[in-house]
């Protein structure tokens, strides 16, 4: 579908190239549900878009008691790591700290001026994240702004991300829409892209929860992060909450034995029927025999090249300094109209 595309580019008319913006927060360590619903996304798509791969950072101080200067720097570093890790390509694609531009937290205070209240109060990430610490700063509260400006900047169209972020996508369309109609039109309004399987990949020990950063820091079954060796992963899968039976169809399964399926579907793109077949009757033995494989198969070459790239002196923060260059080009113009528009 990607080779045709760019065929038809070629010999027509050449259509502007789509432009994606997304993100992930560096907190915590990268499990297999951010790969499928996310990075692996990207990579997928990558030739077919202009695309920005930011690391959120600044949207890690929203939770301040979580955070350690020196840990928060690594783990940036990890998460740039494991988007050119997990296939994209970094010299076609740009690649960046949030922090290293300005305009994110400049425009993030003008949209955050015409967001009503209203709608931030109704994000159900912000009443999850909030109930869950002793003290709210207003920057969880505000989170939405800043993640409106990391998409408007880049007059993105389209935001690859898994299913929990559709609400942020939405509401950064609204935000765009109101500003657009109090000051004149400057931001295109954005698309989510979800994977139609895989956008919601659930915990192992809790296959009714959305596989978390923050859950499997506390709990050790919960989820496979991207560096884990092929004995952790082994060990994780194998013990998955299922049920007592041996169904193993999509739409009669329960939770967590659906969980493994889509899991085993979305890493192999074998046709439901025939995995139905292989594992409908059998013991969850074979099936979750089945997925360890597939995960530890696509975990491999994640972390060689990992370790390649990480071993590499300079070689990262070189690519985050002209990550934060291209992207500054186009942030800043995106800004400056902004300021025109409202008469900074
Ligand atoms: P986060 O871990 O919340 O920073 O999310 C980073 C990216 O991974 C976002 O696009 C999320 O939508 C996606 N993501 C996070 N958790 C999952 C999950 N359990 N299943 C699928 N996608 C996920
Ligand atoms: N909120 C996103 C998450 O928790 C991270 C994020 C920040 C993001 N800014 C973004 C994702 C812009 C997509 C586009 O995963």
């Amino acid at each position: 579908m990607v080779e045709g595309q760019i065929e038809s580019a070629q010999t027509s008319a050449p259509p502007r190239k789509k432009i994606v913006l997304s993100g992930v927060q560096p907190t915590g360590v990268l499990h297999i549900g951010n790969y499928i619903g996310a990075l692996s996304l990207w990579a997928q798509q990558q030739h077919e878009f202009k695309n920005y791969f930011m690391i959120a950072d600044m949207h890690a101080l929203t939770i301040p008691e979580n955070i350690k200067a020196k840990e928060l720097r690594a783990s940036s570093r990890r998460v740039a790591a494991l988007y050119i890790a997990s296939g994209i390509d970094p010299e076609e694609n740009v690649i960046f700290l949030q922090s290293a531009l300005p305009a994110h937290p400049y425009l993030a205070w003008i949209l955050g001026c015409v967001t009503p209240m209203g709608w931030l109060e109704r994000m159900t990430q912000f009443k999850t994240k909030s109930g869950q610490t002793e003290s709210v700063g207003t920057g969880l509260f505000t989170y939405p702004a800043l993640q409106a400006a990391d998409i408007l900047l880049y007059q993105a169209d389209y935001v690859p991300v898994g299913e929990d972020q559709r609400q942020h996508v939405e509401l950064t369309r609204d935000i765009a829409a109101r500003f657009n109609h109090l000051f004149g039109k400057c931001f295109r309004l954005p698309e989510g892209l979800y994977r139609s399987t895989g956008a919601r990949v659930m915990g192992f020990d809790d296959p009714t929860a959305k596989m978390s950063k923050s859950l499997a820091e506390q709990r050790s079954g919960h989820a496979v992060n991207l560096l884990d060796p092929p004995n952790v992963v082994k060990k994780t899968i194998m013990s998955a909450v299922t049920d007592s039976g041996n169904e193993a169809r999509f739409e009669h399964a329960s939770p967590g034995v659906r969980n493994l399926l889509e899991l085993y579907e979305v890493l192999t793109k074998e046709p439901r029927e025939q995995i139905e077949g292989r594992f409908h009757g059998q013991g969850y033995g074979s099936l979750k025999k089945a997925v360890t494989e597939v995960v530890v198969e696509t975990l491999r070459p994640i972390q060689e090249r990992y370790q390649q790239i990480t071993s590499e002196p300079g070689y990262l923060d070189d690519l985050l300094a002209s990550g934060a260059e291209r992207a500054g080009e186009v942030a800043n113009r995106t800004l400056a109209k902004a300021r025109q528009l409202t008469g900074l």
